[in-house]
């Protein structure tokens, strides 16, 4: 029944935009939320007694975020009302020219990335603040300050304000994907949710590694400013180096404006940014009022989304994967199909209730697309087409490899194998201790490693160092020469000498990635000191939460764990961390002192960044001092240094600076 169906779709909404604008964590596409929302509206439309302001219709995001500093928008942040095809955009000039009968068209690229609103005062920036619920948004200045593209100050003396994206680019976030993978981190589904997580980190060191871009769109008050149409006010923007799209067109008509979104639509691909549409505006400003505008969006204005390309195979098998956590992946084996660019046969299918959820089943046709145009996903089944052969999957009680019953922790979505000599689990473990990012080991990739433990090689992580005893059964295996042995041997060995923090994150104890692994490595210093390691210690250390701790905890508790540990120290593995590496830079060896309030970093973050560049980090100011660095309202050591012709240097040159030596 359709009144049902409306608060049933609120419902859904309310879920779903939670998980798009909050989490930064959607679980489905993009088009699937648009097809929910449009569903909704057109029942709306229908039943207008169930109109309800609070209804997903009515909103334009999702709720204000606890941490950052609530800013409200003077004018409210409101979205655009959507197209899906040319037939909702003949009807979206059609409303244009009832009013402006001569009305051309601005069109532009619809950027895929996080809306932020930006302020200028006296020709300085001044503040960022995310879109939030629309009426009131987060203060994010401190992130948003390390996107490189973004002016500090711009020619324009008054006060301004502008309203763009801020946007990852799909270069960095492959790279940074990559980095999670490797660290164990999950990925992010797309460079929106990254860019969106990135400036949603209370630590903007964060966001600076992160290689942010941004490009903005809207010049607030744009006709008290001298332009006349949204070109101007975009060219405005560009003679204030403030960063626009020059993708853009002005079109005359709707027919103009539909050939340059087919143009954009073959182009999409090659950009460097994701765009997930087009949005046309009416281009003359003075006309915008009588257009007018709903609470939710602007009648002068229309965002065109483009279809997600999604196509259709069967979907053969069902496999299982075992990670080195013992973590259960299934996966779609797929009629081979090509999707966004290139042959797709494989998808994950995440967990059991995804599968459950979607109702795929072997055999059946499915729809795929690639989460952000990168990751393949199933996206839903074809139960119309289901025939005989259709076949519902069960999920397995035992692992596929060692049949060790599998567990499901209450939670946790994923199934685990718990047995530690889980074959499948000893050649993972073993192919990440040997990986670039642990032990380095470049000869031993995850094929020998499947190979040896195939032939019984190897057993677990240990027998990496026995493999020197074992020069002539390696010798006979096919491909293995006298040259390439003692290629690999002589990297094994050399790999003795990694320090602790390569061996603590090749470990692989869960919720310990890299970054943790050094961390822990830099605090304890040798293995020992980790191993003793109580809770509370732990848990004071900055960056390890309880979970970490308890894991590590937990891993430590296990006398095969320990007694794999004992075997790595008695072949050699050294168990102590390097000195904290330090860079030459100009700080070398220098007595620098902090004062003020930095707008960049905290003081801690400040601190290690100079200790990282080699400098020596004071608090008080003398003679021997010799750099200041300063920040806003900065008193009495200031003065000091100026009076005792210390070098002094602002918080911006300091960040110039260590963007020279930082490769972050
Ligand atoms: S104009 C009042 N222009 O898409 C008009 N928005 O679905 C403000 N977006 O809320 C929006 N690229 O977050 C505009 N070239 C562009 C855009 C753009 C991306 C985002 C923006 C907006 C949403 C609408």
């Amino acid at each position: 029944m359709s009144r049902e169906r409306i608060l049933e779709l609120r419902e859904i909404l309310r879920r779903l935009s939670r998980e798009y604008y909050e989490l930064d964590s959607p679980t489905v596409s993009d088009q699937e939320y648009d097809r929910y929302m449009q569903e909704l509206i057109d029942l709306e439309n229908e039943y207008p007694d169930m109109a309800d302001p609070s209804s997903p219709t009515q909103k334009v995001g999702g709720e204000v975020l606890e941490g950052f500093v609530k800013v409200a928008h003077k004018t409210r942040m409101i979205s655009l009302a959507n197209a899906f095809n040319y037939e909702d955009l003949l009807a979206f000039d059609e409303r244009v020219r009832k009013v402006v009968p001569h009305a051309t068209y601005q069109v532009e690229l619809k950027m895929d990335g996080l809306a932020m609103s930006l302020h200028y005062a006296h020709g300085q920036f001044k503040q960022a603040v995310t879109r939030g619920d629309g009426s009131v948004g987060e203060d994010v200045t401190n992130n948003v300050k390390t996107i490189a593209s973004i002016p500090m100050s711009i020619p324009y003396q008054n006060d301004l304000e502008v309203r763009g994206e801020v946007i990852m680019p799909k270069a960095v976030f492959e790279k940074l994907n990559e980095e999670r993978k490797e660290n164990g981190e999950e990925p992010f589904a797309n460079p929106r949710n990254a860019a969106a997580g990135s400036i949603r980190q209370l630590d903007s060191s964060i966001a600076r590694k992160r290689k942010l871009d941004a490009y903005w769109y809207f010049l607030m008050d744009a006709q008290a400013l001298g332009c006349h149409t949204q070109s101007e006010a975009l060219s405005f923007l560009d003679h204030n180096g403030i960063k626009t799209n020059p993708l853009r067109r002005i079109c005359k008509d709707i027919d103009e404006a539909w050939s340059f979104i087919q143009e954009m639509t073959e182009r999409r691909n090659d950009l460097p940014y994701e765009i997930d549409g087009m949005v046309l505006k009416v281009n003359e400003l003075d006309r915008w009022e009588e257009i007018g505008e709903t609470v939710k969006s602007p009648k002068w204005a229309i965002a065109y989304k483009f279809p997600a390309e999604e196509v259709i195979t069967r979907l053969k098998d069902i496999k299982i994967t075992v990670g080195r956590t013992g973590k259960i992946t299934p996966n779609a084996v797929l009629e081979p199909v090509r999707v966004a660019g290139s042959l797709v046969s494989a998808a994950t299918l995440h967990n059991e209730d995804m599968i459950a959820t979607k109702d795929v089943r072997i055999n059946d046709f499915v729809v795929i697309h690639k989460a952000g145009d990168i990751i393949p996903e199933v996206v839903r089944s074809l139960p119309e087409r289901r025939d005989e052969h259709s076949q519902k999957y069960v999920f397995p009680k035992y692992c596929p490899i060692c049949h060790s019953p599998l567990v499901r922790y209450p939670d946790e979505a994923a199934h685990y194998c718990i047995n530690q000599d889980c074959p499948a689990r000893v050649s993972e473990s073993i192919i990440h201790f040997a990986s670039r990012e642990a032990m380095n080991i470049d000869t031993l990739g995850s094929k020998r490693v499947e190979l040896f433990c195939e032939k019984g090689i190897f057993k677990s992580v240990e027998d990496i160092y026995s493999l020197k005893d074992k020069r002539d059964e390696l010798l006979k295996l096919e491909g293995f020469k006298e040259k390439s042995v003692d290629k690999l041997l002589n990297a094994i060995e050399a790999s003795k000498q990694n320090p602790l923090e390569d061996l603590v994150f090749g470990l692989g104890i869960r919720q310990v990635g890299k970054k943790a692994a050094r961390i822990l490595a830099q605090h304890f210093k040798t293995m020992d000191a980790l191993m003793q390691a109580s809770k509370e210690e732990l848990t004071q250390i900055r960056d390890i939460g309880e979970i970490t701790a308890i894991s590590i905890l937990d891993f430590f508790a296990l006398e095969s764990n320990r007694q794999m540990i004992e075997k790595l120290r008695v072949a050699g593995c050294r168990m102590d961390s390097d000195q904290i590496e330090t860079n030459e830079s100009m700080f070398t060896n220098k007595t620098v002192v902090l004062t003020g309030s930095l707008s960049l970093f905290t003081r801690d973050e400040a601190r290690a960044l100079l200790e990282r560049l080699g400098a020596n980090v004071a608090s008080s100011v003398s003679k021997k001092t010799d750099l200041v660095i300063y920040g806003e309202n900065a008193g009495s050591k200031l003065e000091k240094a100026l009076q005792l012709n210390v070098s002094v240097m602002d918080e911006a040159t300091f960040m110039e600076e260590v963007n020279k030596y930082e490769s972050i």
